[in-house]
């Protein structure tokens, strides 16, 4: 997220540990071939791909191009949609692989023999660990051991890492002390794809380069801010890793305290990226460690979805009988400082929902009623300003306005605002602008250990108590819900509700 004018990255080689997963096959390739559409790649750029699976570059180019051409087929017929062949030349002609075993040494000869001898990339390298979680550590230990992370002070090392950044406190704290043994704090890009999400940027945007909301963005007018991740997909192909995650994990310490740090934020002095990121962090240490009672947990059940019938998720492969694993959660938060405190911040997440859905509604408090005493108006409904993150993308601000008539009469009406009807989409996958800024060096839209390890310690002692006691209610909602009753609980008791998830 340069705050300059785009510039081309210095040359670089990238080291994609994980060539042949799913995130590199979806994500990162189509980034890279986006960025090299938009001419934003370093001039001299080398990928290597590594993994165990035994292949020539050239096969993985090829299987990578296929998937390629699946995904933009996708998108139907329109010319925009096709591969440029020019573009993919350029992509495939940086690309290299080497077969290896990420906890053997070998494989660390062979990429250090590698970027040792390519003279185009100025000794700059990245290497991206795009793995199951179990191999961050390992992998992190063997890049210092090979010496590939030393920087000599002209060329530098970076090393992104994936998601789930530990499973709690205690073990991202233990990851964190693990990496840093190896790596200075500015080498390590913790990325959390949220944040390469427009939308999601736009947050700072909408509140610091406009002089409307900033002076009513506190508990003197919010009553109260729900934010919802709602997803129709339920665990899909990924039973081995969800089953012992469950949403509370996958979710919540990451995407969705993203979007709330993103919210609740006090604004930093400049784009730099400690600057940025020392105001998220003192929103996660300001936030309570959530209670057990102010939490819900959910699993689905069977039901239907956009017209088809879904199965329970005890039902989906690989999932136990009994799991006692969520798929839903809703928390109240509470953020203990001088803009927050008595605010409370309502978050949801879960699979299986009646829509895809993620949004951040900020309910105002009501004017006074006292002028409209003596009319037909028996109540004044609130104002919301809603920040839809996708799939709709926009801001939306619901207030009252007059019935036309000779009566006062009101109603709640909607002012719309929609990036699709002003921007010209640009093909995005979410991880260009990540991809780009590590690059160039710009820390700001990843996570800190400090934001890492906060976070986790808010949910921490849901976590505790979660596994403590096993759940007796399990499937609490149907697919196609809006989650289970006891979260509408949660809100009723504060007099609130949720909003309709649409
Ligand atoms: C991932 C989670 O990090 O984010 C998934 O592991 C979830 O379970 C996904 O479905 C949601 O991301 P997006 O970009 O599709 O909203």
């Amino acid at each position: 997220m340069t705050n300059t004018q785009a510039k081309t990255p210095p040359n670089c080689a990238m080291v994609l540990f994980g060539a042949h997963g799913d995130l590199t096959k979806r994500l990162v390739v189509p980034a890279l071939y986006n960025l090299a559409h938009a001419g934003q790649l370093p001039k001299n750029f080398a990928l290597i791909g590594v993994d165990h699976n035994d292949c020539t570059a050239e096969q993985w180019k090829k299987q990578l191009r296929d998937f390629l051409e699946g995904l933009t087929k996708g998108k139907g017929e329109a010319e925009e949609n096709k591969i440029d062949e020019a573009v993919w030349k350029t992509l495939a002609g940086t690309m290299d692989y080497i077969t290896g075993d990420f906890t053997k040494d070998k494989t660390y000869t062979d990429i250090k023999d590698k970027l040792d001898k390519n003279n185009g990339i100025d000794g700059n390298a990245l290497f991206y660990l795009a793995v199951a979680d179990r191999f961050f550590g390992p992998v992190v230990d063997a890049l210092g051991k090979a010496g590939l992370v030393k920087e000599d002070g002209k060329s530098w090392r970076r090393v992104v890492i994936e998601k789930p950044f530990g499973h709690d406190l205690e073990s991202a704290k233990a990851l964190n002390a693990r990496v840093l043994k190896q790596l200075k704090e500015e080498q390590v890009y913790r990325i959390d794809h949220f944040l390469g999400k427009e939308t999601v940027q736009n947050i700072m945007a909408l509140r610091f380069a406009n002089g409307l909301f900033e002076p009513i963005w506190n508990r003197d007018r919010i009553d109260h801010v729900q934010i919802t991740v709602s997803e129709t997909v339920g665990v899909e192909t990924r039973a081995g890793f969800y089953e012992v995650t469950g949403a509370l994990r996958d979710m919540v310490p990451n995407h969705v305290f993203q979007l709330v740090a993103m919210t609740a934020m006090e604004p930093p002095v400049s784009f730099e990226a400690d600057a940025v990121r020392s105001k998220k962090a003192e929103v996660f240490k300001a936030m309570h460690p959530v209670r057990p009672e102010n939490a819900v947990r959910g699993q689905y059940g069977a039901g239907e979805i956009d017209g088809k019938t879904v199965q329970a998720y005890r039902d989906e492969e690989g999932v136990k009988k009994d799991s006692a694993t969520e798929t839903f959660v809703a928390l109240r938060l509470t953020i203990d400082n001088w803009r927050w405190a008595g605010v409370p911040f309502y978050l949801r997440t879960g699979k299986r929902m009646s829509k895809r859905d993620t949004e951040i509604a900020i309910q105002f408090k009501n004017a006074p009623y006292t002028l409209f005493r003596e009319t037909p108006v028996d109540q004044l409904d609130c104002n919301w300003l809603i920040i839809q993150i996708q799939p709709h993308e926009g801001i939306k601000m619901r207030f009252n306005a007059k019935k036309p008539g000779t009566e006062m009469a009101l109603e709640s009406v909607t002012m719309d605002f929609n990036y699709a009807d002003w921007f010209k989409e640009a093909p995005a996958v979410g991880y260009e602008t990540l991809l780009y800024d590590v690059f160039i060096g710009d820390g700001t839209l990843f996570q800190r250990a400090d934001q890492v390890e906060a976070a986790w310690a808010v949910v921490d002692p849901v976590l505790k108590a979660w596994a403590a006691e096993k759940p007796k209610d399990f499937p609490n909602y149907a697919s196609g819900s809006a989650g289970p009753a006891a979260s509408d609980e949660l809100l009723r008791g504060d007099g609130r509700k949720w909003r309709a998830i649409r």
